[in-house]
C-alpha cells in the first residue's frame, strides 16, 4: 500500500503498519490545525473538537480490525482505548464546561497520544507483523489450461 504522508508525523513514531501510520498521521495534522485556530483571531469551533474524539473511536476500531485480520491479541490494548477515550471526553466536557482551557486540553491530546504510539502501538504493530508472518500465505491458483 503506498502511502502518502504529510511531514506532521514524526518518523521515530512510525509503526510500520501503512494503514495505521496514515492514520496516525491525519490525527497529529488535525491537532496542528487545532492548534493554529485556537491561536488564531476567531473563535474556536468546538465541532472540530469533536471531530477529533470521533476520528480518534474510528482509528482505534481500525487497530481492532487489523489485530483481528491478522489474529493478533487485543484485549488490553482495546481496553485502554475505552480508557483513554473516556479520559479525553472527560478532559474536552472541561474545556466546554470552562474549567480547561483548549491549549492545555491539546497538550494533553498531544503528550497522551505520542505516549500511546510508543507504549501501546508499536508493540501492537509488532504482534500484528509476527502473526502475519505466522499466518499461511494464500496459494493463487494457477491460470490456463
Ligand atoms: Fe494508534
Ligand atoms: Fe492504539
Amino acid at each position: 500500500m503506498e502511502i502518502n504522508l504529510l511531514g506532521v508525523l514524526p518518523e521515530a513514531l512510525l509503526i510500520d503498519l501503512p494503514e495505521i501510520d496514515v492514520q496516525h498521521e491525519e490525527i497529529f495534522r488535525r491537532i496542528e490545525q487545532l492548534k493554529a485556530d485556537c491561536y488564531g483571531s476567531g473563535p474556536v469551533s468546538f465541532d472540530e473538537f469533536d471531530g477529533l474524539l470521533d476520528y480518534l473511536k474510528y482509528h482505534f476500531s481500525t487497530e481492532e480490525s487489523v489485530a483481528a485480520e491478522a489474529g493478533a491479541s487485543f484485549g488490553e490494548h482495546a481496553k485502554i482505548h475505552r480508557q483513554n477515550l473516556r479520559k479525553l471526553r472527560k478532559a474536552f466536557d472541561e474545556v466546554r464546561q470552562g474549567t480547561r482551557d483548549v491549549h492545555s486540553f491539546l497538550r494533553y491530546v498531544e503528550y497522551w497520544f505520542e505516549r500511546h504510539i510508543n507504549e501501546e502501538d508499536k508493540p501492537f504493530a509488532s504482534s500484528v507483523r509476527e502473526c502475519r508472518l505466522k499466518s499461511p500465505v494464500a496459494i493463487l491458483p494457477e491460470s490456463g489450461p
